[in-house]
Parts: C-alpha cells; structure tokens; sequence
C-alpha cells in the first residue's frame, strides 16, 4: 500500500501529518516507509546536503534506509524546485525506479511532495506529473486557517482531474488562534467526497504519538 501526500500549500502540514499517519500505521502493526523525493532548503550535514523533513521521514521510518534513498534531490536553495535544481534538475523515472524499490521494503510508503499539487518540479514536471507517474492514491493535507476552503477546493479538484485517485484528506490545525475551525471542517466535508482521516489539532511543540491518536484510516490485518 502506498500514499501520495500533498498539501493546500508549502508549510501546510505535510511532514508532520505524514509522520503522524507512519505512527498510526506503525500502531496498527505494519512497517512503514516515509520518502520525500524532492527537496529543497537543505542544510550540508556530514558533507552532503539534507533536509530537516526528509531526516524526520527517515527517522520513522521501520527500517533504516540510506539518505539518499529517502531523499534523491536535495536543494541548497529554499525555492521551487525547478529554480533550484537547474543543473541537476529532478528526473521523475529516477523517482519512480525508487519507489518501486521501497514499495517491496515495508507494508506502506507514503510520499510527501514538495509545496502543492501544482508545484513545479523541474522545467516540465509538477508535483500532479511526479504522484501520476508513481499512479498511488493521494491524501490530501488541508491547513485549517483562512482561506483554506478556497485552497482545499481547488486543490481537490486539481486531483480529480488528474485522475488519480483521493483516498482522503486531513484537516490539520497549524493556527492556534484560527476561529471556527469545526465549521470550516464541516464546508468543506459537504464538498470533498473522500473521507475526512483525522484531525490534527494544534500542538507545540509536536507529539506525533498524539496526533496519530487522532487518524482514523480502516487498516487490514494481514
Ligand atoms: N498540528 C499542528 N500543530 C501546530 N503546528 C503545526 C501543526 N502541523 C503543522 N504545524 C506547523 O506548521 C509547520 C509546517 O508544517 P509541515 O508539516 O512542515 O508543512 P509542509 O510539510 O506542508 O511544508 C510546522 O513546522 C509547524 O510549525
Ligand atoms: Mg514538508
């Protein structure tokens, strides 16, 4: 089983959702893996570039995979992809040829991508064009504060039309002082009809045990 995790926007809550679903998953008895392709605003550590969501990935992940593995294009520059990455610009059947490989590593692999849906990836490709080729089911990562409904809805539609399949959202919520959160949740369940998977709540500094506590997605045994 693998997921393409995409957001309303870059700082969305991606990565800690993500983290926070490898938790649940883990809780519920499968190994996990956490990929996060394409990167940028990496910092040098120990001689090569890495970035502080892919080290969280790789952290919880169940088995230890190489960085490199975990994160095949990471940019210095913290900008789009396709700016930063001219030189060595993002190859998506390279991705794809790692993924395929991780999908035979562990129970489920989820895919963080970088910024939105339509973030560009290289001077061709977007974020849709990357989840297309890898042809998961995506879980979209709604930022509850103003203006999300706005952000969710065309997000939502933009994976409908690229005909990739939603296997459900989440609301997470980065604002601690955003004001009618449930009824925000409430518009837009009535639109997206894939289901509502958890909602995370505001949490500082984060517990991922407890957000996990807060997913709901049926899980086989095997
Ligand atoms: N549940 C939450 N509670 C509080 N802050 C959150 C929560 N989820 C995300 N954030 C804040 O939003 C920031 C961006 O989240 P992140 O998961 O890194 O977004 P993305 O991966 O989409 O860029 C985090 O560094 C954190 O400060
Ligand atoms: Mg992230």
């Amino acid at each position: 089983m693998s997921f393409f995790i995409t957001g309303t926007d870059t700082g969305a809550g991606k990565t800690w959702a993500t983290v926070a679903l490898m938790r649940y998953f883990k809780a519920q008895g499968k190994t996990v893996i956490g990929m996060k392709p394409v990167a940028s605003g990496c910092n040098e550590i120990d001689g090569d570039l890495k970035n502080q969501d892919a080290l969280l990935l790789q952290e919880n992940a169940s088995v230890y995979l190489p960085y490199a593995t975990v994160n095949p294009y990471a940019y210095r520059e913290p900008v789009s992809p396709h700016l930063a990455g001219v030189g060595n610009p993002v190859d998506v059947d390279n991705i794809r040829r790692i993924f395929l490989q991780l999908q035979n590593a562990a129970d489920v692999v989820f895919v963080e991508g970088a910024g939105g849906w339509l973030a560009p990836i290289n001077a061709h490709c977007d974020i849709a064009d990357l989840a297309r080729s890898l042809g998961v089911p995506v879980l979209m990562v709604v930022a509850i504060r103003l203006g999300c409904i706005n952000h969710a809805k065309l997000t939502y539609r933009a994976i409908q039309a690229s005909g990739l399949a939603c296997a459900g959202w989440l609301a997470v919520c980065p604002d601690a002082k955003m004001t009618r959160k449930d009824e925000n949740i409430e518009t837009l369940q009535a639109f997206i009809d894939a289901p509502l998977l958890g909602v995370l709540p505001f949490q500082a500094p984060a517990d991922f045990d407890v957000l996990a506590r807060h997913i709901n997605y049926p899980v086989k045994s095997s």
